[in-house]
């Protein structure tokens, strides 16, 4: 495959890479290789998390969302010029009708390795046979709460019982399961021990989320946070003395601790802090077809507009190859790029968490 040639500093090493098995891969114009989208596939969702939206949000009409085959033609340009990991996203996914037959269909896109998928859980243990059968590299299960009572306060949904029913059974299968919880001063901080304990008996890595600014509500700022990744450390660490460091997770966002002899890991995201933009390897497309080159822009390209208006692939790879090659340097200079312009940001429902 010929190398895209993205920008000046694209013209030598190590701008231009080989990935291996995985053949050559677009790098951005901070040398960052481009190896993963994330799609969301809806905004809508059967919960109304605090963090992420208003209890009467408005989801988007129909014909504004891409179609399958809108989002199979994507996948398939951006496999084109070296991404491998797909990560299904919403809103809730499982919300899209044929969301199973979607992942097999990205599954057969040539170049395609891994697809990963982020749910809330609801209603869906009796899907994951689904899942291990059509070959999902992974689960983030959202679960910010372990007690009942803060889960229904934080969700606005009386769902526990379903998600934690998929919690088990995906625990019980062969998928990589990681459970991610964002975490909230008083809201469920005093969860972050009794969570982090369940990687004693299960093979899981759960992860604490800070807080970041996408709940739909029309605000410019960014408020600082009670619960940064130095807070959930420290907060760790004076209960459990002899957690470790594990490194990070292959995409870099989760910094990762074990406690020894414990089966599963630990993992915290600095989101808000935003502390591992240097390794940056995604894009991400919205549910309604916008693509994003950080999670902190508002939009660098209508890209379902584009098709809709009759581009051909090679002028979509090139639109997107362009967008990869001015990307921000890092999500502060994103988000401050974003409220220079007046804008503020949409729900992460919209956005694809
Ligand atoms: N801050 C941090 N994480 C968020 N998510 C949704 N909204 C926010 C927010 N405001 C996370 C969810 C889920 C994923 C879809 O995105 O917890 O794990
Ligand atoms: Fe739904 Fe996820 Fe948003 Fe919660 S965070 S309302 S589960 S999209």
């Amino acid at each position: 495959m010929q190398l895209p040639v993205l920008s000046p500093l694209s013209i030598s090493p190590p701008h231009q890479q080989s990935g291996g098995a995985g053949g050559s891969f677009a790098v951005d114009n901070y040398g960052r290789p481009i190896t993963y989208l994330r799609l969301a596939l809806t905004d809508k969702c059967n919960l109304r998390c605090t963090y992420c939206m208003p209890e009467n949000m408005r989801f988007l009409a129909q014909k504004h969302l891409l179609t399958d085959e809108e989002i199979l033609r994507i996948v398939s340009v951006c496999a084109s010029f070296g991404v491998r990991k797909i990560r299904l996203t919403g809103g809730e996914p499982f919300l899209r009708p044929n969301l199973l037959e979607l992942i097999r269909d990205i599954k057969h896109i040539s170049g395609i390795e891994e697809v990963h998928i982020t749910t809330n859980g609801v209603g869906i243990a009796d899907k994951v046979p689904d899942l291990v059968r059509l070959g999902v590299a992974s689960v983030n299960l959202s679960m910010d709460s372990f007690d009942k009572q803060r889960f229904h306060e934080l969700t606005r949904r009386n769902e526990f019982d379903s998600v934690h029913a998929t919690f088990h059974a995906l625990l019980e299968s062969q998928i990589l399961l990681s459970v991610n919880a964002v975490i909230m001063d008083g809201k469920n901080s005093q969860d972050i021990v009794p969570m982090a304990e369940l990687t004693r008996l299960h093979g899981f890595d759960m992860r604490f989320i800070e807080e970041m600014p996408f709940n739909g509500a029309k605000n410019h700022s960014s408020p600082a946070i009670a619960w940064n990744d130095a807070a959930i450390e420290a907060h760790l660490r004076s209960h459990f003395p002899n957690l470790e460091r594990a490194g990070r997770t292959e995409s870099a966002t989760a910094m990762l601790f074990h406690v020894p002899s414990y089966k599963g890991r630990i993992g915290i995201i600095a989101g808000f802090s935003r502390t591992f933009c240097g390794a940056c390897n995604r894009i991400r497309l919205t549910a309604k077809g916008i693509v994003k080159t950080c999670l902190y822009d508002n939009g660098v390209l209508d890209v379902k507009q584009l098709i809709r208006d009759g581009a051909s692939n090679d002028e979509l790879r090139e639109r997107l190859l362009d967008c990869i090659a001015h990307r921000h340097k890092d999500g502060i200079e994103a988000e401050e790029q974003s409220h220079a312009h007046g804008e503020f940001f949409d729900s992460m429902s919209a956005i694809g968490g």
